[in-house]
């Protein structure tokens, strides 16, 4: 069974199908790590985030991977542990340009697909219920207010030790929706057959339950 969890940034996505897959018993794919990691590739790397050719260079010898952590999944770079650079301000603010490249597109989709032709699987990011898995049996599109999202990702940052002001991550909230929701390849958009659940004023339990809820009613 596959279930397609898209919607903008910070909606709370990630938390969500983490906990939803706990349940099942299906693997969760974070998808927008795989997009990370390729940015935060780039960066170190210092490739041109506009030279498409060298990123796919250097994408073509890259293994990313998703391992179990004692807390939280883990992601690799090859044998390198990028689970914590991949949030840092810098991928963050970057990963849109990155992402909206076609060939890299083409190319962590065919990844994302290989890995769930294997499980049952809780999938999230922006094009998952259009392109990616587009015949899942149930597509989430999750929405919150852009003041919420960015309340909850400073809070989060707060205990990483990050200090960006919210106003700041208010406004980078926005400008990032603003570029996924506008690329030419595979924009953020909802699959005319996802159900929307804005979760603004929601708790993370309420949001875990309804869609537990929806995939019982799917099977
Ligand atoms: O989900 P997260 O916020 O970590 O995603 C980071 C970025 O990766 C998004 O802002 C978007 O540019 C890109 N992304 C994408 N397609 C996906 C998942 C993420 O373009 N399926």
């Amino acid at each position: 069974m596959q279930i397609a969890i898209d919607g903008p940034a910070s909606a709370g996505k990630s938390t969500i199908a983490k906990l939803v897959a706990k349940k099942l018993g299906f693997i969760y794919c974070d998808t927008g790590a795989m997009y990370r990691t390729v940015t935060y590739m780039a960066l170190k790397d210092q490739l041109p985030l506009d030279d498409e050719s060298a990123i796919m260079q250097h994408l073509a010898k890259m293994v990313i991977r998703f391992a179990p952590g004692e807390t939280e999944q883990r992601v690799f770079m090859n044998d390198e542990d990028v689970t914590l650079a991949i949030r840092e301000p810098d991928v963050t603010n970057n990963v849109s340009q990155v992402s909206a490249l076609p060939r890299v597109r083409t190319e962590l989709v065919k990844r994302q697909r290989d890995i769930a032709a294997t499980h049952d699987i809780v999938m999230d990011g922006r094009d998952i219920g259009t392109t990616v898995l587009p015949n899942a049996a149930l597509k989430i599109f999750m929405v919150a207010s852009v003041t919420e999202r960015a309340k909850r990702r400073y809070k989060e940052n707060v205990q990483k030790g990050i200090t960006t002001p919210l106003a700041t991550l208010e406004s980078e909230i926005a400008e990032r929706d603003r570029k996924d929701s506008h690329r030419a390849v595979s924009p953020l958009r909802q699959a005319s057959d996802a159900i929307r659940i804005d979760t603004t004023n929601m708790s993370i339990d309420e949001v875990v339950a309804r869609i537990l809820t929806l995939v019982a009613e799917t099977k």
